[in-house]
């Protein structure tokens, strides 16, 4: 249906594309998200500690992100291994798995990518350690080609809802430095490549700003039309009538359709459902979790306080005494949302029954 090569290049002619990579000398090299959008910098992961700060610190995220970095980390840490018996092999292997899976908690793609690893290792026991050393490396290559081709169809997908000169509000960062090549904020990125004109609406996504350091980054870079906003402002934007659509990321789906992602998507949908505005959640089928029935069912992750009082600022904000709540993600009742847009096409209500389909055919 898509030509996906053509997609690609499309992609690649406005998009940073190589937020991870695995050298040809097997070193993981990740642009180092904290630091941007002021210093562009490339970090070399050489041990589990490396691997597991880099989620929890955030150096690499994104729902996807993650899990394409997890496979390659898995790789990249049997390397270690390959000349163990494979009983030690695959007591450091699980020991690594678990360490890297307790970083963050809400993203299925992280259990989801390791999970897939992990069952590749038990499908293949019986051979030679480094052979299977060799198919981890396959599998990490292949996770990533997968997002790389789920990417493009989802920002065609995505792109099929829009029309020139649409003005778009998102939220957080889904573009390529979240994934491979972007998700919630790939549309507007292929829009560009093919001479479109889509006004974006860049939530700055407090406390972390993710929006402001990384959303408008892209954006700008690429030439698209991108105004960055206070989570605040979402509103004002909306009562304009600048808005005509509202594109976010995912972090995990339940099978209700209830999504978590970054704080401050849900009342971005609570908004839009207000001033009837569309509201559409965008990623890979990866992230819908079958197992988890409701949002209620969850986890959310809470972060550090001084996130919130100190990191941006000269001096502290608060008190150091003041109690701070500092949830990472919310979660959006499916209830507010229009569609689900993955790579298999777009999911419309009711949800239950509708993500239950994607997965039967
Ligand atoms: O805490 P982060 O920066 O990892 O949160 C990221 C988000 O919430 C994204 O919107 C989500 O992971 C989708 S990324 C394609």
């Amino acid at each position: 249906m898509f030509d996906l090569e053509k997609t690609k290049k499309e992609m690649e002619s406005v998009a940073i594309v190589d937020n991870i990579r695995l050298t040809d000398d097997d070193k993981l090299v990740i642009i180092d998200q904290v630091k941007l959008p002021n210093i562009m910098e490339h970090k070399t992961i050489s041990d589990l500690e490396d691997a597991y700060q880099a989620i929890k610190k955030l150096e690499i995220r994104g729902a996807p992100a993650i899990g394409i970095f997890a496979g390659y980390a898995m790789y990249v840490l049997s390397l270690k291994d390959e000349d163990k018996d494979f009983e030690t092999f695959y007591q450091n292997f699980k020991h690594n798995k678990e360490y890297l899976n307790s970083s963050r908690p809400t993203a299925v793609n992280l259990s989801w990518a390791l999970n897939r690893m992990d069952k590749l290792v038990l499908d293949n026991e019986d051979k030679d350690v480094k052979e299977i050393i060799d198919l981890l490396k396959k599998e990490a290559i292949a996770i990533h080609n997968e997002d790389i081709e789920m990417c493009c169809r989802i920002c065609e997908y995505g792109l099929s809802l829009l029309k020139d000169g649409d003005g778009v509000l998102t939220h957080c960062n889904a573009g390529p430095l979240a994934t491979s090549y972007g998700t919630a904020q790939g549309p507007f990125l292929l829009a560009k490549a093919r001479g479109m004109n889509i006004r974006v609406f860049a939530d700055e996504t407090r406390p972390l700003l993710q929006g402001a350091r990384l959303t408008s980054f892209e954006l700008e870079k690429a030439g698209v039309d991108v105004t960055l906003i206070c989570d605040n402002m979402a509103s004002i934007v909306m009562k304009n009538g600048w808005i005509q659509a509202c594109f976010v990321g995912c972090d995990r789906i339940a099978a209700n359709g209830d999504f978590a992602n970054k704080i401050g998507t849900s009342g971005v949908a609570i908004l839009a459902n207000h001033y009837g505005i569309p509201v559409y959640t965008l990623g890979p089928s990866s992230t819908i979790d079958m197992n988890c029935p409701d949002g209620d069912h969850i986890k959310i992750e809470l972060r550090d306080p001084e996130e919130i009082k100190n990191m941006w600022y000269e001096k502290p904000m608060a008190l150091k005494e003041t109690k701070c709540y500092n949830p990472a993600f919310d979660v959006t009742d499916h209830e507010l949302l229009t569609g689900i847009v993955t790579e298999k096409g777009i999911i419309y209500p009711p949800f239950d029954v509708n993500l239950k389909k994607v997965f039967e055919e």
